[in-house]
């Protein structure tokens, strides 16, 4: 039977928008309603399909010969434009030799050779702000510790690179689909990739960095010159704003639920699973889009080539097939099969780094507090169309 063949109903319809303010400041409870109606939901106000249960979506990240990158992961033409030929927007054979110019940098091997380094850094930020008693863990962690790393590793010029995070939150918030907020920030996007062209050559770079192993590659021909600006917009845009965010949401949820904290400052060997059970309940990343190569049938509803798909990554996670009792944190509950990194080929490429640089921080903080308590409500003051992040979280620690 071919996929012509098989018998299909009309795919449900939600007027949902899941980039109106409130939905991106909480997007669970639309969540959950989109997968209520069905694994594929077509989202009526953008025409955009979106597959919704944990299933549906993993099956779609391994499938990328259905479910194609090549056309943008983005929701709105000029950013896709912007990022043509960049890793994430790219398919096999292209895909393939991009990811291979970093990837024994962000190799087990590499990033083992890094952790003492980090560790120690983590231990003494982690000191100085334990000992102040009181700190926003957004504006005084979060945003400071992963950028101190990355900036090193990335080895851009000093001049300009301090722009980095502003950039990197406007290039996810030009992803979304054509609203307001994607329309401000394309020129801040334009900006990173300007940067890139013009000021970041092989002479200005630290020797050894991320950005220099780039240009050496396209140096000896393993990949094409026009490759490189992208290829370095690749690693610089999810570098920074994910990290931020999950370490944000971590002290946020420990602060929360103070057990939790208890359990993993008792046994420290739960870190590595809290990261994971932090990065399930409040993916940074909510979702990604796909280009169908080809006619898609999931349980008899079917799409047709050409659509675009969003991949609800939060949706999956919160996915109560999957996950019982989803909206509950639990740091032993088994969470490191979550998509928020993706999954397949497109994987984060730095997520060993992310879970490094956390559990760093984490593992600091673990030896020294108590508890964490909320000095006043988190606040989400920057919403941004494709990433979730909190903007202020002032906390205690005793
Ligand atoms: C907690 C932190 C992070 C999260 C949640 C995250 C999330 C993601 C997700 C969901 C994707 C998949 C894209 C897709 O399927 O289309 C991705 C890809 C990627 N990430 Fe991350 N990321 C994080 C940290 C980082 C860091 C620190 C770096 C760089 C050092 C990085 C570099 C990349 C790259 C280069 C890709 C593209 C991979 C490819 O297309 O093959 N990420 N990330």
């Amino acid at each position: 039977m071919t996929i012509n063949d098989e018998k299909t109903r009309p795919v449900p319809e939600s007027d949902v928008d899941l980039f109106a303010d409130d939905a991106l400041a909480d997007p669970y409870p639309l969540l959950r309603v989109l997968r209520d109606i069905g694994p594929v939901v077509k989202l009526a106000r953008y025409g955009f399909a979106a597959l919704t249960r944990y299933d549906a979506v993993r099956a779609a990240l391994e499938d990328w010969e259905t479910f194609s990158s090549a056309s943008g992961v983005a929701l709105n033409p000029a950013i896709n434009a912007a990022m043509a030929g960049t890793i994430i927007n790219s398919d096999p054979p292209h895909h393939t030799t991009l990811r291979s110019v970093l990837s024994s940098r962000l190799a087990p091997r590499a990033l083992a050779e890094l952790r003492p380094a980090i560790a120690e850094k983590a231990d003494r930020f982690v000191g100085e702000l334990v000992a102040r008693g009181r700190f926003d863990a957004v504006t005084d962690l979060a945003r400071t510790f992963p950028v101190s790393i990355v900036l090193d590793l990335l080895g851009f010029p000093e001049e300009g690179r301090e722009q980095l995070l502003r950039w990197g939150s406007s290039t996810f918030d030009a992803m979304g689909p054509e609203n307001a907020r994607s329309a401000r920030a394309l020129p801040v996007a334009g900006e990173m990739f300007a940067w890139l062209a013009e000021s970041c050559t092989p002479d200005r770079m630290r020797a050894g960095g991320f950005a220099t192993a780039i240009h050496d590659a396209a140096a000896r021909g393993d990949i094409p010159r026009e490759a490189v600006t992208p290829l370095m917009a690749g690693y610089s845009i999810p570098a920074f704003d994910t990290t931020i965010s999950t370490l944000a949401s971590a002290v946020w949820l420990f602060a929360r639920f103070p057990d939790q904290w208890e359990a993993v400052r008792r046994d420290r060997s739960l870190i590595q699973s809290a990261i994971n059970e932090v990065l399930r309940v409040e993916a940074p990343i909510p979702l990604f889009a796909r280009v169908l190569t080809r006619p898609y049938v999931r349980d008899g509803y079917r799409l047709e080539e050409g659509e675009r798909v969003l991949l609800l990554f939060g949706s999956a996670n919160h996915d109560e097939r999957q996950y019982p009792d989803p909206d509950r944190f639990d740091v032993r509950r088994y969470a490191a099969d979550h998509l928020s990194f993706g999954y397949g080929i497109h994987a984060c490429a730095g997520q060993g780094l992310a879970k490094l640089e956390i559990h760093a921080v984490l593992d600091a903080l673990a030896r020294r507090v108590k508890h964490i308590e909320l000095q006043g409500p988190p606040r989400r003051d920057e919403l941004n169309n494709m990433t979730r992040s909190l903007s202020s979280l002032p906390v205690a620690v005793s």
